[in-house]
């Protein structure tokens, strides 16, 4: 255990896209905050921008009751990039100041992260990180949660989708979230049984997919579902875009699955319908197992607060909650192994 100081004023923000789960972390810093080290929480309002400008709320333990299972953030949320330049950095730092903030408590993916932890490398801010993204790509955590609610929302969408599948002969195209990596497309896709699955960490083979779908069919089987990740390149130059403040290129808008639909409908003949699940994905409410990860991360962070850990993340190793640097959260994209992508090929067709 590291040094306990004594009670601090505490800020927690929320940035990046809303994630189940976020209520029930800001629940847990809170109440352990105040109930085992005496702290004062501020809630600071749509993530970053809330710092820049001096958007925040007292956040007392009558504000974090009830909230456990309600998806969303009751912090609101932006992509707002405190590093944008000079000044912006600057107005984040004085923000800090101006709220008389003791330590930070940000919840976010590589982004929000990334900006946590140049801020404090940089500039000295005394900030702890929390591994919120339903995508499940950051580094040095095993799982961040959010992720387990978006598998379930899929799964359950896939199990729907079969029952059109098998009434209509169609196959069925879902697209699913993730970025740049395929976890919740080969999670869902697992435990959905999907018949094929697609992800950006593995170049997709179209052929091989297409003759997947002519020997189901040949098997009498006239249905399929096939899986794909929104940021799966088809090398059609579709992965030019609109980008996001942190430079992203908003994927969902650049329709993979409407184009892969298209492909196999002219490719096969096949009736082909496609489905885009986009932030249904994210939404209501988390969980079970994503409750309790979101009130373990809680409860770590404010352990980490009073003990001084800055410039660190909560994570969960194995079964055990521990903490690792910022830098290392976010210094690599986590992707999906090839032998996870592998286990999953024999139950294609
Ligand atoms: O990072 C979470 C995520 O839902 C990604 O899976 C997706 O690409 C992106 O956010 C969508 O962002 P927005 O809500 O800004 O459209």
């Amino acid at each position: 255990m590291g040094r306990y100081v004594q009670a601090m004023r505490v800020g927690i923000l929320t940035g990046g896209g809303d994630c189940p789960g976020l209520n029930a972390v800001i629940r847990a810093v809170v109440k352990v905050g105040v109930r085992r080290f005496g702290h004062e929480h501020v809630g600071i309002l749509h993530g970053w921008r809330g710092l820049l400008e001096h958007e925040s709320i007292p956040l007392g333990m009558r504000d974090v009751s009830g909230i456990l299972d309600r998806g969303g953030t009751i912090l609101k949320s932006s992509r707002t990039n405190p590093l944008r330049d000079a000044e912006t950095t600057q107005k984040a730092l004085d923000g800090f100041a101006g709220l008389g903030l003791d330590a930070l408590v940000a919840l976010g993916g590589e982004d929000t992260l990334g900006a946590a932890s140049r801020l404090h490398s940089d500039h000295g801010l005394p900030i702890i990180g929390v591994p919120k993204t339903i995508d499940n790509d950051l580094s040095g955590t095993d799982v961040t949660f959010g992720f387990d609610t978006a598998v379930q929302i899929v799964c359950g969408s896939i199990d729907r989708l079969h029952t059109t599948a098998e009434s209509h002969d169609r196959v069925m195209v879902v697209e699913v979230m993730g970025r740049h990596t395929g976890w919740i497309a080969l999670e869902s896709g697992l435990a959905g049984g999907a018949d094929y699955i697609l992800i950006p960490e593995h170049q997709p083979d179209v052929p091989a997919l297409l003759e997947m779908l002519h020997a189901r069919h040949a098997r009498g089987l006239d249905y399929s579902i096939v899986v794909v990740s929104e940021g799966v390149d088809l090398s059609d130059g579709s992965a030019d875009g609109d980008l996001d403040e942190f430079g992203h290129a908003r994927l969902a808008q650049q329709g993979v699955g409407d184009r892969l639909g298209a492909i196999i409908r002219e490719a096969t003949g096949f009736d082909t319908r496609v489905t885009v699940l986009g932030h249904v994905q994210r939404g209501g409410t988390p969980t079970a197992r994503d409750r309790i990860l979101a009130t373990r991360f809680g409860t770590r962070a404010a352990e980490m607060v009073a003990e001084g850990l800055f410039g660190r993340m909560a994570s969960l190793r194995g079964n055990t909650i521990t903490d690792v640097p910022l830098a290392e959260a976010v210094g690599t994209l986590k992707t999906v192994p090839d032998d996870y992508y592998r286990l999953a090929q024999p139950f294609f067709g």
